[in-house]
Formats: structure tokens, sequence, C-alpha cells
């Protein structure tokens, strides 16, 4: 597969350096090479790090029939569908990250590109595979409801608002700051953004037809400390929600600020990250988390339409079409590394936790913390663990139960980091 792609900015410039570095997995996965052959941008004159061949005008890529895939990345609506209807007509495959595009023109889209395939995985919420869930994997179900954090500026600016105490306005900075932002902010934080995925993903689960205009659209501006310390006492966090609902024939579109219970998963969907729960009738609630926004994990996305359309004439089973990684052996169980909790019942005597202390030391395992409780005439002792070999304390278990003083088989657990 030869690709050009139309905007080379962020996104792009990762989509080309990922396509380089991880040549070989892709192509396994793809059951062919996916090559950057040439990208469009709209200054020649501006430095970018990006190893690739760069024209200033569309038409040196639409016309260059060794291209069969155009990754359009430039933003926008109008412009963007020019380009995108260029494409199809030229029988190229389309793949876009352009959720304002597909806020207005999919369906049209659609018809036009009949079986040329589109992929649009990066329009919503970046890295989080959604879309191939929704298409695919939920492809059973009838779809109750998808409730979602779909930007992640609004998200870092209420995290920030509810943690930090930091204001409003030095949190849009710090987003922007970031790289996250839209280029006209009022698109995060009127929710404008967030109801262009709502739409994309509404069509999707419910084949609804609707226009930005046509449903709810509430933002964050409003959202003051006032709400940030009714969120606090009351056990909520505030998120900038996007809910698509059906009820019997209706389906029920919005975006707008909404307290969560702190025991809801959405609730710890914090910072800049992205979460989406969808309901469906045989699955149930099903959770999806990751970075909505950024170069890379954009990157993933659009790379991953490259994947399936290059697959298209039937993906195996494991998704590859050749052996990869070739270098890859499973660790064996030894050389695991982990934190260890670890219990041992003792003899409350003198010298005993310097006898522990001993067998840890001795094999290369370092105490992190640790607690003693006493009984009538025995202890706990509790302690954790720096990173250790699973065979050391295996090894440490073993002569820990061997010593008098222990007084039952010791206990460990593991902790993930
Ligand atoms: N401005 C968007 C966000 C970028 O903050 O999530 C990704 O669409």
């Amino acid at each position: 597969m030869r690709i050009g792609i139309v905007g080379v900015g962020v996104v792009g410039s990762s989509v080309v350096r990922i396509l380089q570095q991880n040549k070989e997995v892709i192509a396994a996965r793809a059951g062919e090479e996916i090559i950057p052959v040439k990208g469009v941008v709209r200054s020649l004159g501006k430095q970018r790090n990006v190893d690739i061949s760069l024209y200033s005008d569309i038409e040196s890529v639409l016309n260059d029939d060794s291209i069969d895939t155009i990754v359009e990345l430039m933003g926008g609506v109008d412009e963007a569908f020019i380009v995108a209807k260029k494409t199809l007509g030229a029988k190229k495959r389309l793949v876009t990250a352009n959720k304002a595009l597909l806020a207005y023109h999919r369906y049209e889209l659609q018809e036009i590109a009949g079986e040329i395939p589109i992929g649009f995985e990066a329009s919503v919420a970046g890295g989080i595979p959604i879309i191939k869930a929704l298409r695919d994997g939920l492809g059973a179900n009838h779809i109750l409801e998808i409730s979602g954090i779909l930007n992640g500026t609004c998200n870092y600016i209420l995290t920030k608002m509810l943690y930090e105490n930091i204001d409003y306005a030095t949190a849009l900075q710090e987003a922007q700051h970031l790289g996250y932002a839209e280029a006209d902010p009022v698109f995060d934080v009127g929710g404008i953004d967030a109801a262009h995925k709502l739409l994309i993903l509404a069509s999707l689960a419910y084949g609804i037809d609707a226009k930005p205009d046509d449903i709810l659209i509430e933002g964050i501006t409003k959202i003051s400390n006032d709400e940030i310390a009714f969120a606090r006492e009351f056990g909520y966090s505030i998120k900038l929600l996007g809910i698509a609902k059906r009820q019997n024939n209706q389906v029920e579109l919005r975006i707008h600020p909404a307290f969560i219970k702190n025991a809801e998963m959405l609730s710890r969907v914090d910072g800049v990250m992205n979460g989406i729960s969808v309901v469906g009738d045989c699955v149930g609630e099903t959770m999806f988390y990751g970075a909505g926004a950024g170069g890379d994990a954009t990157a993933s996305a659009v790379i991953s339409d490259l994947i399936e359309i290059a697959r298209s004439k039937g993906a195996p089973m494991l998704g590859f079409k050749k052996p990869f990684e070739s270098g890859l052996y499973l660790r064996s169980q030894e050389e695991i590394q982990s934190r260890y909790y670890l219990k041992a019942e003792v003899a409350d005597k003198t010298g005993v936790l310097a006898q522990i202390a001993k067998i840890l030391s001795e094999e290369d395992i370092s105490i992190n913390s640790l607690l003693q409780q006493n009984g009538m005439n025995d202890a706990k002792i509790l302690l954790s663990t720096h990173y250790a070999l699973e065979k050391n304390i295996k090894c440490a278990l073993k002569r820990l139960g061997e010593l008098p003083v222990v007084l039952s088989e010791p206990l460990m657990i593991r902790i993930k980091d």
C-alpha cells in the first residue's frame, strides 16, 4: 500500500514516523508494507521533522497513480470534503481523522464511496478503537446507551478545577499548551468537538442521520467553583458527557456537563483521557478508556484503518499474515519482576525482625514499607518490597517458612504498580 498524506502536522508526522519505525509489525498484520510516499502541506517553508517528500498542491498526490490510499488530516469541513470527494473520484481509498467533516458529510461520503473503503477510527476518541468496537465487536447488540467523555481539553479543565483548585482560564491554557485543544477553543469548551464525535458514534450505533444543529449542545463555560464545591461535598465529579440513548423508537443525543457519582467508572476518567461506556442489549456495559488526542495515539488509530484496508481480502484469525516479532520469547516465571506484599505471623521475640530482614537482604529483596501488628504472644509482620525477582521471593518465602520463629506459612501477594 502506498499512501499520500494531506496535512502533515502533529498527527501526520506521527503517522509517517510510526509507519517507518514499526514497519515490520505493521506489514505482518497488513499482509503488505504500508509506505508513506508523499505529503501535502500548506506551507513548504515551515520546518517539519518528517521523512517524506512534501508538496504544496493536492493534485501531486491525487494524480499520482502509484498512490492508492489518501490519509486526510487537514481538518476543517469544506476544503476537506472537496479533497475527500476527489480522492474517491480517483478511486483511491480514504482514511480520515476529521470529525467535523464526518459530522456534516458522513452519509454523503458513504454514498459517494460505494465499495471504496473509508476509514475513520481516528475521528472519535483518538487512540481508543471505539469505531471498530461499535461497528464490529458489538455488532450483535442493540446499543441501548453510549455515555462518553469525548473531549480531552474539557476533561483536563474540569479535572484540574476539581482536584487542584486551578481556575478555568489557567486550566484551558495548560490544555492548549499540551497540544490537545482545537485551534479555536470554543470547539472544545463549547461542546462542539464532542458533538461531532457523538454524531459519528450515533450513526454507528443507531444509523441516525443528525447534524450538530439538531442536538442539545451545552459546553462547560458556566461551570464555576460553586459547582466544584457542590461536587466535592456530595461525592461527584463533573464531566462533559456525550450521551446517546435509545428509548423505544427514539434516540436521544446530547452534550452537556453532568455530575457523576464518584463510584462510577466514568468518574475516574481524569485529565486529558477519554472514556466511553457502551451498553448493549446482549453484552451489558463495556468500557473503553485511553488517550483521546495527541499525535501518536491518533496516528495509532489512522494506521489501524490502513491495516484494515490492506487486509480487505480477509484477515487471518490472529490478525497477522506472516510471522513477526521473531525475537520474542516467553519469559520464564522465575524471571518475572514485581513488587510484593509479604505477611508472616511470628513469635514476638527479640531478633525476629532481624532474621526476616537478613533473609530478604540475602535474597536481594529490598523492603519498601513495614508494619507490625502485635497480638498476645505473637505478632504479624506485614511488609511491601521494592521491585524484586520472582525466584528470589519464592526462595525467601521458603526460607521464612522454615524459620522456627515464623508460626505459619507466610503469605505473598504481588503489588501492581
Ligand atoms: N480537542 C480535542 C480534545 C482533540 O481535546 O479532545 C481530539 O479530538
